[in-house]
């Protein structure tokens, strides 16, 4: 059977909540992700112009469509993914209204290129403002590309509405590499073509923190602490910021439900709360937590475009949320710090010193601040009680008592990697600094950041 996609029933139809309103650019890149993901892709290429006003292009590896079924999806409320209403409580893809492609080429010119990996030939399709101009074969790799051109040219009111290139370009990244968050079993790249520019570009090695260091860049990833957690039936898991990495705002909180990127007031309570004893007033962590609940005991359907979602029990939900972080800002603090005191330090600990060249490190405080010079340290306290004239830590390691403003950041500079323990003492934060040539993977052994700034041509 060639043909895969049919017409929901009235039922179905009414039974969904209010159609996708293509928006903004943003909006369209979003459902070709979407549709892509849902293909099946590993690897998906998009490109924009102009802020994706004058053009968007997605690109996918995934299952393609044959010359039926590209027909048949731009027609409105024509999907393949969902069939009866019963279906909607255990949604497995992303889209299911069938909507997207016909709204997106009701507005703008679509072009629909696609072949199946079996088939001889690929599909063209073109729509310009909802009238299918052209069908028709073509050639082409398998896969998917669809192109939007020219968005809202025939309907000026929106058009109206769209800021300006930079904004809307802004916007698309934004939601690209939140995308991307969600999987990072596969590699999203973007590129701005007016300026030859790649904006992102994630391995797809199925390593969350890879995928955060290309999205957020190398300080965050390395500021980051692993998250664990379960209470049946809500599985957390993923990445938080300690407080030296903190934002006056929750914009780098990333909660990923099901593999949805949602907002959530219970999730973002839950990490208010966990984060609370840990950050300053007013400070929030960067995050990225995956949540998973059975599909049966959340309901995404809401909201038109996804962005919410209603769980059975929304304690639950807060509570695996909140134990999870707590107990990654506790186990995190000694993860990444350095108890001097101690016999008892961590495999991890063990692997820092490793690390760190013997030779190459100051003995004295002066000297590694001047080796960073990046550092915003405001005072070197220096005592008798002083790590650094203790002899047996001497040439191993360097701490530093720093006594910085409130809301002063200390950026790695390129030959020191620091890793560092924020802890509210009296206003005071202690920083432990390793001062290397080498880089020390801060969040979890063995983590290939490389990778994530391998960049292919
Ligand atoms: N990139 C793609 N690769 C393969 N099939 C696709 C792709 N994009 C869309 N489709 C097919 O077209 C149908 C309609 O897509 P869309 O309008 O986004 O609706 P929905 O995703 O809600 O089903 C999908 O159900 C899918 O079968
Ligand atoms: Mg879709």
């Amino acid at each position: 059977m060639t043909q895969t996609i049919h017409k929901l029933d009235r039922h179905t139809i009414d039974s969904i909540a209010a159609g996708e309103v293509i928006e903004r650019p943003a909006s369209v890149v979003k459902e070709l992700l979407d549709n892509a993901l849902d293909a099946g892709a590993s690897v998906i290429r998009i490109k924009i112009e102009n802020g994706g006003i004058r053009l968007i292009s997605c690109e996918d590896d995934g299952r393609g469509m044959s010359p039926e079924d590209a027909l048949m999806a731009v027609e409105s409320h024509a999907t393949s993914k969902l069939v009866t209403t019963d279906d909607l409580h255990e949604l497995k893809t992303l889209g299911f209204r069938g909507e997207a492609l016909p709204s997106i080429a009701a507005v703008s010119r679509l072009e629909l290129r696609t072949r199946k990996r079996d088939a001889v030939e690929g599909t063209r399709v073109v729509v310009e403002g909802g009238e299918l101009v052209f069908s028709g074969p073509c050639g082409l790799s398998s896969g998917t590309i669809v192109t939007c051109r020219e968005l809202f040219y025939n309907t000026p009111a929106r058009y109206k509405f769209l800021k300006s290139d930079a904004a809307e370009a802004g916007a698309v990244a934004d939601l690209t590499g939140k995308i991307a968050l969600t999987r990072p079993d596969v590699s999203f790249r973007l590129d701005r073509d007016q300026e030859r520019r790649e904006v992102l570009y994630t391995p797809g090695n199925n390593d969350l923190l890879s995928t955060i260091y290309a999205v957020f860049g190398p300080d965050v990833a390395a500021a980051m602490v692993p998250v664990k957690g379960e209470l049946s039936p809500v599985r957390v898991s993923g990445f938080v910021t300690t407080p030296d990495a903190s934002r006056h705002n929750r914009s780098r909180q990333i909660f990923i439900v099901n593999g949805r990127v949602i907002q959530s007031v219970t999730l973002r309570a839950a990490a208010d709360e966990a984060s609370k004893t840990w950050f300053m007033r007013g400070r929030f962590p960067q995050l990225v937590l995956h949540i998973s609940i059975p599909g049966n005991l959340v309901d995404i359907n809401v909201h038109p475009q996804k962005l919410e979602m209603r769980f059975w029990d929304e304690r639950i939900v807060f509570k695996a949320v909140y134990q999870a972080l707590r107990s990654a800002f506790e186990h995190g603090a000694q993860f990444i710090g350095v108890d001097l005191s101690g016999d008892r330090r961590s495999p991890r600990q063990e692997k820092l010193q490793e690390l760190i060249p013997q030779e190459s490190l100051p003995d004295d405080a002066d000297s590694a601040a001047r080796i960073a010079p990046s550092l915003t340290v405001k005072k070197i306290k220096r005592d008798g009680e002083s790590p650094l004239e203790s002899p047996d830590v001497l040439g191993k390691f360097v701490e530093i008592d720093t006594v910085c403003e409130e809301g002063t950041s200390t950026l790695p500079s390129s030959n020191l990697e620091i890793v560092s323990k924020q802890k509210r003492r009296e206003g005071t934060y202690r920083q432990t600094q390793f001062p290397t040539s080498r880089s020390i993977h801060t969040a979890s052994e063995d983590l290939p950041y490389s990778s994530g700034t391998d960049r292919t041509p």
